[in-house]
């Protein structure tokens, strides 16, 4: 007898689902931060190939015997070795005593299509149990898959299917390789977290096909390969490794801008060749040696490549250069800066509640800024570099039937100054703390804006001007907490007649905490800042106790997003 009834059930089971998988419900379970149209751009390139599941037979030749007596077309077995070395490392037993076999039963697809379900077969040693293994890959089924084959493939659509599947959907690269004898290279996903099913309760088991996720390619992309094995970075030692160290990468991004090492290197398209190190070093006054290893390392993160003796920028590294557009230098220089210090109390954040920057200052950073004309400007600047990239903004904001927006702590009026441009019939007022306004008058004046917009200074906890039709907080509310929204959003809704509108700009998390930059900020505000990121769903209660209706949320670049009220 080669199957036990835990086995045989697993086995019925990933049968009935490889006969009924469609590819968008497989999707939207396991890659779950992928919208509508993007799972649809999955499924134009992909087909179900096979789904996978564990076992744990007495006999692997047994089970093969008793499923072709049951009628199912079956093939097999092969030897695994990527299954058998995870679960080596897993369970921390030596690789050499788990015997995996790779078997495959084929199946026709309710559409008559032909599929296959992929049996992970690790033989129980005779005499002896697996330790706690059977049962927890029972209910985890860590090792259970679904295969997608990529149709027509090109190195241009692996990297949009990855790109998808990670910076989308959520899941993470684990692994992958060139199978020569199938001629196919297999790229491996996991969705992160904990079992997401009722397996977490210890009862029943994670759905099959809903942890990890394969893509088969056909011919040897060995590009493509690499760039997802570096991502992988399978081991997990090193990849805490990297976790730990990544406070070294912000220093790194923060030197190369403090120096100007990235004012003097030419970009990847500029013709001018690099200075040798020698003379960029005498020309940012620089060890020549310490710039030549500070390069290697940036060239390693994506920042520089190496062009000769020298190196070049790439894109990215052209956003860390003095006056580009979309420069992000004091975005830079403030996260390698003060709030790299504070941070350094998080875990007095998190054992308090209370914010680690006052702390680490004494005071909380608006205060802090206050007193130190330099930083504070420098804040404004770093706040600028990221609005700037919210140019959608007065386009979806539809400024068609109204006079006057307010813009509720405007910064130094980056904002405010596109959405003047943007609809030269407006009036703005520009509402911030009094130090702050004056480099917004000087921004606003530059621009040739100034004759169109008011500053006023106050506190928005107190009143915002009145009278306006629109009012515009952008990452304004994820500064406090809950009880201050309420309080400014009522100060706005008290300025507005009935019908007035409300723009909200904010990074929002999602409800089952997909990974997202929404997570990464929500824990600098609360370390530096004192505030938190929310669900859409939280915001609309604040603007709900507030007397305003959520109209609609519009995505905007850097993960951020539009949210439109109305007041009722
Ligand atoms: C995170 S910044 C956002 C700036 C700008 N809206 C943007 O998106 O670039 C928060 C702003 O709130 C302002 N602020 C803080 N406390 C304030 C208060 N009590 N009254 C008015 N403005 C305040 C700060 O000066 C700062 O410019």
């Amino acid at each position: 007898m080669g199957l036990g009834a835990t086995d045989r059930a697993l086995i019925e089971e990933s049968i009935e689902f490889i006969e009924n998988a469609d590819i968008d419900g497989v999707l939207k379970g396991l890659a779950q931060g992928l919208s509508k149209q993007q799972r649809a751009a999955v499924a134009a390139h992909c087909a179900i190939a096979h789904a996978a599941v564990l076992v744990f037979p007495r006999s692997v030749d047994a089970m093969i015997a008793e499923l072709r007596s049951s009628g199912l077309s079956v093939a097999g077995p092969l030897p695994s070795i990527v299954v058998r070395d995870r679960l080596s490392s897993r369970y921390g037993v030596p690789a050499g005593q788990l015997n995996v076999a790779i078997v495959h039963v084929h199946v026709t697809a309710n559409d008559g299509v032909s599929r296959m379900v992929e049996l992970f077969a690790l033989q129980k040693p005779t005499g002896k149990e697996l330790g706690g293994i059977a049962a927890r890959e029972y209910r985890e089924r860590n090792e259970s898959h679904i295969a997608l084959e990529v149709g027509a493939p090109d190195d241009v659509a692996i990297k949009g299917l990855r790109g998808l599947l990670v910076e989308h959907g959520g899941l993470v690269a684990d692994g992958g390789g060139y199978n020569k004898a199938e001629e196919c290279t297999v790229l491996y996903f996991r969705r992160p977290g904990p079992s997401s099913g009722p397996g977490s309760n210890g009862q029943s088991a994670e759905p099959i096909g809903n942890r990890r996720l394969e893509l088969r390619i056909r011919g040897h992309y060995a590009t493509a390969l690499a760039e997802h094995l570096v991502d992988a970075r399978t081991d997990p030692a090193t990849r805490l490794l990297t976790l730990m160290t990544g406070a070294w990468t912000t220093q790194a991004v923060t030197a190369a801008a403090e120096l100007g090492v990235a004012d003097l290197l030419p970009g990847a398209e500029d013709e001018r060749a690099p200075d040798s190190i020698g003379l960029l070093a005498g020309r940012l006054e620089v060890d020549p040696d310490a710039l030549s290893r500070l390069l290697r390392y940036l060239a390693s993160v994506g920042l520089a490549v190496r062009s000769g003796e020298s190196y070049r920028l790439t894109e990215m590294g052209t956003l860390l250069r003095r006056g580009e557009r979309h420069s992000m230098r004091a975005l830079a220089l403030m996260y390698g800066g003060v709030f790299y210090e504070s941070f350094g109390a998080l875990a007095h954040a998190v054992r308090t509640g209370r914010e680690g920057f006052a702390e680490i200052f004494g005071v909380g950073h608006f205060d802090y800024f206050a007193g130190r004309p330099a930083l504070a400007e420098l804040f404004d600047s770093s706040m600028a570099a990221s609005a700037q990239m919210f140019e959608p903004v007065p386009g979806l904001a539809d400024f068609d039937g109204a006079r006057v927006v307010v813009d509720v702590a405007g910064g130094n009026g980056e904002l405010l100054g596109q959405a003047l441009a943007h609809a030269p019939h407006l009036r703005g007022v520009l509402f911030e703390q009094a130090h702050v306004l004056e480099r917004a008058r000087e921004r606003i004046t530059r621009a040739g804006l100034a004759d169109r917009c008011d500053f006023v200074s106050g506190d928005f906890t107190r009143s915002v001007p009145a009278s306006g039709d629109v009012y515009l907080l952008s990452r304004i509310l994820h500064d406090w907490g809950d009880q201050k929204c309420v309080e400014i959003l009522r100060n706005c809704a008290a300025g507005m007649s009935e019908g007035g509108r409300l723009l909200v700009v904010e990074r929002l998390l999602s409800a089952d905490g997909t990974p997202s930059l929404a997570v990464t900020w929500d824990l600098h505000m609360l370390c530096n800042v004192g505030g938190r990121e929310r669900t859409a769903a939280e915001y609309e209660g604040l603007l709900a106790a507030a007397g305003f209706d959520l109209d609609e949320v519009c995505p905007l670049p850097l993960g951020a997003s539009l949210l439109k009220g109305r007041r009722r």
